[in-house]
């Protein structure tokens, strides 16, 4: 497997109010957090962690959403804090961040 973890934030920008959108909730920002965070703890390398952008993941209304694969593991966050957490339980150590996830998985 190329990489361990392939994390996947939506970053989707929507205008109009039909429905929320990841964007208006701080997704880039968190998005390019995470990207360094992974960078920091040697994480980013063949083998480790990819952190992408993404479009819709259509699961619009729990979010901001992120998504681990191979796992296929759902999450929302509030703030970095969220994604240092993500980062170093579930990417580095293996464990799920239980608190943070989406439901239904
Ligand atoms: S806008 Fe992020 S899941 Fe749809």
């Amino acid at each position: 497997m190329f990489y361990k973890h392939h994390v996947f934030f939506c970053l989707n920008q929507r205008d109009g109010d039909e429905r929320p959108c990841c964007a208006a909730r701080g997704a880039e920002a968190m998005q390019k957090h995470a990207k360094s965070r992974v960078k920091e703890l040697g994480l980013a390398v063949p083998g480790g962690v990819r952190i992408n952008k993404a479009g819709c993941l259509d699961r619009c209304e729990l979010g901001p959403v992120v998504v681990v694969y191979p796992e296929a593991v759902w999450y929302t966050y509030v703030d970095a804090s969220d994604i240092d957490e993500i980062v170093e339980s579930h990417l580095r150590d293996g464990q799920v961040v239980e608190r943070l996830l989406l439901e239904p998985q």
